[in-house]
């Protein structure tokens, strides 16, 4: 990886990637009346930025909006499945942004990519879910004495950040994106809303109506999947630790019970908690044949792999679809799972 300019699945697919990007343009009309502001006022003449975040067109349009600003942007991803290589593709070739992006990419690649970002010697960094602003805190620590300030998108991000400034050691200020009404009010609630329950969909063809989905958390991504998927004409159940969420998903019609009870009716599970062991052995055994378990999570810690598979010693994993693998468990119940993450599988 040392001294890449970019790494990229395949530039003949920049064609494609440029009209996917101009598409989701048309949809950005705030971005694009910043990036004509900034094509004038070069308000980042010279800034050098690094960025880990999910390889879209919407991110490729923020690429293109702080270069006409006059920054030096780097990116890699911060999710390897969520990458377009499209996309990566028309960014290098057609916009000059250099991208470390492969759709799948492996752990050691995913890492490489971000200490390539790093190489450039960014002075502002931005993130969806902190990566850049750990490594920069860790192996990387001699590089964060060149950071002036960072921003992260994620709510998961932010708690990992929080957490390094309760304990004294954040280095350089960060903005907290997320906080942001206009992010968690309308991205997380109604953007994750939707794309989670296209996901689902996409990765296993199933219908939601008439199904029971299980929705872990009833924060703003989760009150968002809830509601599309009663939508969609799901029956919907909520699990929720916070006693006032709870209620709150109670008062809007929805069932509200712990996962211990809701395990064995669920035929769709989400996590959308940024929680831990959200979904471990206990419910998987109490999972009906066929249930799918999806994580929408930055990470996939909310489902408990290790102790699962530890509890099946001799379930084959198969693959039944691109990104859909299906367990098979000793009692042979079935369970198709759908992560946004691929931990599981590195
Ligand atoms: N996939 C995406 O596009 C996307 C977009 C934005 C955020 N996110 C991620 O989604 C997660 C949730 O974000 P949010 O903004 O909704 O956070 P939030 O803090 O608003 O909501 C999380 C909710 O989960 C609840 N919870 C925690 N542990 C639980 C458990 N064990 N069981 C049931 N409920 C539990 C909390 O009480 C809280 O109400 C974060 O990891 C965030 O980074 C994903």
């Amino acid at each position: 990886m040392k001294n890449k300019a970019f790494d990229v699945a395949n530039l003949n697919l920049a064609p494609q990637g440029k009209k996917r990007i101009l598409w989701a343009d048309r949809d950005m009309p705030v971005l694009a009346l910043i990036r004509q502001r900034f094509a004038k006022q070069k308000a980042l003449k010279g800034v050098r930025m690094g960025c880990c975040m999910h390889v879209t067109s919407e991110t490729a349009n923020l690429m293109r909006t702080l270069t006409a600003g006059g920054a030096g942007v780097a990116l890699c991803a911060s999710n390897p499945l969520s990458t377009q290589d499209e996309t990566a593709a028309s960014l290098v070739k057609d916009f000059g942004v250099p991208v470390f992006a492969r759709r799948g990419e492996s752990k050691k690649t995913f890492y490489d990519h971000l200490h390539a970002v790093i190489d450039t010697r960014p002075a502002i960094t931005m993130d969806d879910g902190a990566d850049l602003v750990n490594l920069l805190h860790g192996d990387r620590a001699a590089d964060g004495s060149n950071i002036v300030a960072s921003m992260e998108e994620t709510t998961t991000g932010v708690i990992r950040l929080r957490a390094m400034e309760s304990r004294g050691i954040l280095r350089f200020p960060v903005i907290a994106v997320n906080d942001a009404d206009t992010k968690h009010l309308f991205d997380n609630r109604y953007g994750t809303g939707q794309s989670t329950l296209d996901g689902v969909v996409r990765a296993t063809d199933c219908l939601l109506a008439g199904k029971r989905v299980v929705v872990a958390g009833y924060g703003w991504c989760g009150r968002g999947v809830s509601q599309r998927a009663r939508g969609a004409g799901a029956l919907v159940t909520v699990t929720e630790i916070d006693p006032l969420k709870a209620l709150e998903a109670v008062m809007d019609g929805f069932d509200v019970r712990p996962m211990e009870q809701a395990a064995a009716e669920g035929e769709v599970f989400i996590t959308v908690t940024g929680n831990k062991h959200v979904l471990r052995a206990e419910h998987f055994k109490k999972m009906r044949n066929g249930a799918v378990v999806s994580n929408s999570c930055l990470f996939d810690v909310e489902i408990e792999w290790r102790s699962t598979f530890r509890a099946w010693p001799r379930c084959p994993r198969k693959s039944a679809r691109a990104f859909a693998p299906t367990w098979t468990s000793l009692s042979s119940a079935r369970t198709r799972a759908s992560s946004c993450w691929p931990r599981a599988g590195w």
